[in-house]
C-alpha cells in the first residue's frame, strides 16, 4: 500500500469506529457515493450534509466537455438498470474552476473519476488534477458506453499497464486508483498488471455489459443497442470479483456493484473492500449512502468489534 501525506482536509472525525485507511488518506467512514449516480454533489446538498459521508467519487470527467450518447440511455432490468449516458460530463478544467471549490469545503475526501481514448489525454488531465486539492484520482478504464470511456485499456493488461503507468507519473502527488471493468476473462490479471504499473489501489466493478430489445418496435430499448448494468443484479459477480482481486494483489481495493443496504456493505468489506461505493441505489433511494453509513455504526456498536476495518477481508473461505 502506498504511504502518501495526508493533508488537513482529510480527517477522520465523528465516526470513530467507522474510520477507514486506504493509500495514506483517513475516510471518516468507508461508504462513498459511486461516479455517475451523484454528479457533483450539488443536488443531495440540500437532502444531508456531504460531511456524512467517507468521500465522494464524482461523475466521470474527460478531457474536453462530453454531452454524452443519444436518448434513451437508460433502461429499468429486473433488480438492476442499464445505462449508456455515454460519459456525459463538462470537462476536467470546468471541473477545476467550478466544482472542485464547492466540493473541497465540504469535509470529505474527493475523488476525481476520469476517463480518456488516449494514454495522452489521460496524462493531460492527471497533470491538470495533481495540481489541485482533489485527495485521490480514479482512473477509469472500464467504461463500456463510449470509445473515450477508456474500456479498450481496461481489457487488455498491457495497455491497462501502460495508461496506469502514465498517469502515476504525470500526478506524482495523488494516489491513483485504476477503476477495472467485469467485461474481461480474468479480472485479476489486469489487476495484477495496474499493480504492477505503479496503481496505488483498484475499484471494481464497472458495470456488466447488457441489452434490452422492445417487443413491439423489436429495436433495442437504448440508442447505443447495449449499455451498462448495475443494481442488486450485479452483487454476487461484484462480491466474487472483489474477493478474487484482494486476494490477487496487495494494494487496497475500494468494492462497489449492486450494494443498497448496509448489510451489502459490511459483505463486500468481508470480500476484501476497503471501502464501499454506492451508485444505482442512489436513484431509487437518494438517501442510501446515509442509511447505510448508519446501519454499520449500528452494527459495530452491536456486535462489540472495536472497528468496522476489522470486517476488511475477514472471509473465511471454505
Ligand atoms: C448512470 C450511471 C452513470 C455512471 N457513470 C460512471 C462514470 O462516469 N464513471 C465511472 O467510473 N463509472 C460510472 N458508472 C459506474 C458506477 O460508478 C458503478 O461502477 C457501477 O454502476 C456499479 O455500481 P452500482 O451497481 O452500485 O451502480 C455509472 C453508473 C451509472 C448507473
Amino acid at each position: 500500500m502506498s504511504d502518501l501525506p495526508i493533508s488537513p482536509a482529510q480527517t477522520a472525525s465523528d465516526d470513530g469506529h467507522l474510520a477507514v485507511r486506504m493509500c495514506g488518506i483517513d475516510f471518516k467512514n468507508p461508504i462513498i457515493p459511486a461516479s455517475g449516480a451523484f454528479g457533483f454533489g450539488r443536488e443531495y446538498e440540500s437532502l444531508y450534509p456531504l460531511s456524512r459521508l467517507g468521500g465522494i467519487s464524482v461523475k466521470g470527467m474527460t478531457l474536453h466537455k462530453r454531452d454524452g450518447n443519444p436518448m434513451p440511455r437508460v433502461a429499468e432490468t429486473p433488480a438492476g438498470m442499464l445505462n449508456s449516458v455515454g460519459l456525459q460530463n463538462p470537462g476536467v478544467d470546468y471541473f477545476i474552476e467550478h466544482e472542485l471549490p464547492n466540493l473541497l469545503t465540504k469535509d470529505t475526501v474527493i475523488i476525481a473519476n476520469c476517463a480518456g481514448s488516449t494514454v495522452e489525454d489521460c496524462t493531460e488531465m492527471a497533470k491538470k488534477l495533481n495540481r489541485t486539492g482533489v485527495h485521490m484520482i480514479e482512473l477509469n478504464i472500464s467504461c463500456p458506453n463510449v470509445k473515450a470511456g477508456g474500456l479498450a485499456f481496461g481489457v487488455d493488461c498491457q495497455s491497462a499497464a501502460t495508461v496506469t503507468h502514465a498517469v502515476k507519473n504525470a500526478a506524482p502527488d495523488k494516489p491513483v486508483m485504476v477503476k477495472l471493468s467485469p467485461n474481461v476473462t480474468d479480472i485479476t490479471a489486469i489487476a495484477k498488471a495496474v499493480e504492477a504499473a505503479g496503481a496505488d489501489a483498484v475499484s471494481l466493478i464497472n458495470t456488466l455489459l447488457g441489452m434490452r430489445i422492445d417487443l413491439a418496435s423489436r429495436r433495442p430499448i437504448l440508442k447505443q443497442n447495449v449499455g451498462g448494468l448495475s443494481g442488486p443484479a450485479v452483487f454476487p459477480v461484484a462480491v466474487r470479483m472483489v474477493w478474487q482481486v484482494a486476494n490477487a494483489v496487495s494494494i487496497p481495493v475500494m468494492g462497489m456493484g449492486g450494494v443498497s443496504t448496509w448489510k451489502d456493505a459490511a459483505e463486500m468489506m468481508l470480500a476484501g473492500a476497503t471501502c464501499v461505493q454506492v451508485g444505482a441505489a442512489l436513484f431509487q433511494n437518494p438517501l442510501a449512502p446515509i442509511e447505510i453509513i448508519d446501519g454499520l455504526r449500528q452494527y459495530v456498536e452491536e456486535s462489540g468489534i472495536s472497528s468496522i476495518s476489522d470486517l476488511i477481508g475477514g472471509v473465511q473461505p471454505w
